[in-house]
């Protein structure tokens, strides 16, 4: 597989859980192929199915909002989400469904090597550090498997709970120092060379 959109590809002909079942259609993500910061939600909601699109509803509408509050543009985020089609009724995820959707996430995590992936929700946040809450861990960027992982609650919690608003509006306005500081990882296919640091130093 070489490129995200033959992943995209992969993912429109996808039957390896029942969520293929219902789909309108499959929704791989979207974004620079190159971008510093990729955001993964959960998964597509009404909209999102109806459009192939992440994010395209009323918590897209408000993600929309904090990515312009963090002092980025949605154009330079990549955005997709843990499984690429619609559960029924916007039901959690199942376990297995996650699963048999790993292998797209992990390959376009993979592909554009982001500095810093933003985790909305709890969905996200458990690919990279299972076995916790997210009121514990929300807000604190830490390194998971040599990258910077930002776990956030999810902005369709957040759209009608005003202390939760107020949460993950500041936790954006993070995000961006948090990817300047970062340094991007070896690409996953290059020789083994000289390892580099999370952080950048800051010098000139
Ligand atoms: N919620 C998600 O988690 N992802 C989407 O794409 C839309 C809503």
């Amino acid at each position: 597989m070489s490129s995200l959109e033959e992943v995209a590809r992969r993912i429109s002909v996808c039957v390896d859980c029942s969520l293929s079942k219902n789909r309108t259609h499959a929704v791989p993500g979207e974004g620079p192929a190159d971008a510093e910061i990729m955001m993964i939600g959960e998964g597509p909601g009404f909209h999102e199915d109806k459009q192939g699109r992440p994010f395209v509803g009323p918590a897209g509408r408000f993600l929309d909002q904090l990515i312009a509050s963090a002092g980025l543009d949605r154009k330079q985020v990549y955005i997709t989400n843990v499984v690429k089609c619609r559960p029924p009724n916007n039901r959690d995820p199942l376990p297995g469904e996650i699963a048999a959707c790993r292998k797209h996430l992990d390959r376009q995590i993979e592909l554009v090597n982001p500095k810093a992936v933003a985790t909305l929700g709890r969905f996200s946040m458990a690919r990279f550090i299972p076995n916790q809450t997210i009121g514990k861990v929300r807000g604190k960027a830490r390194s998971v498997e040599g990258r910077l992982i930002y776990p956030m609650y999810h902005p369709a919690a957040a759209l009608h709970n005003q202390n939760l608003r107020k949460v993950i509006e500041d936790d954006f306005k993070a995000i961006s120092t948090l990817a300047k500081q970062a340094v991007r990882q070896p690409p996953a296919d290059d020789p083994p060379g000289e390892q580099l640091n999370m952080f950048s130093s800051g010098g000139p």
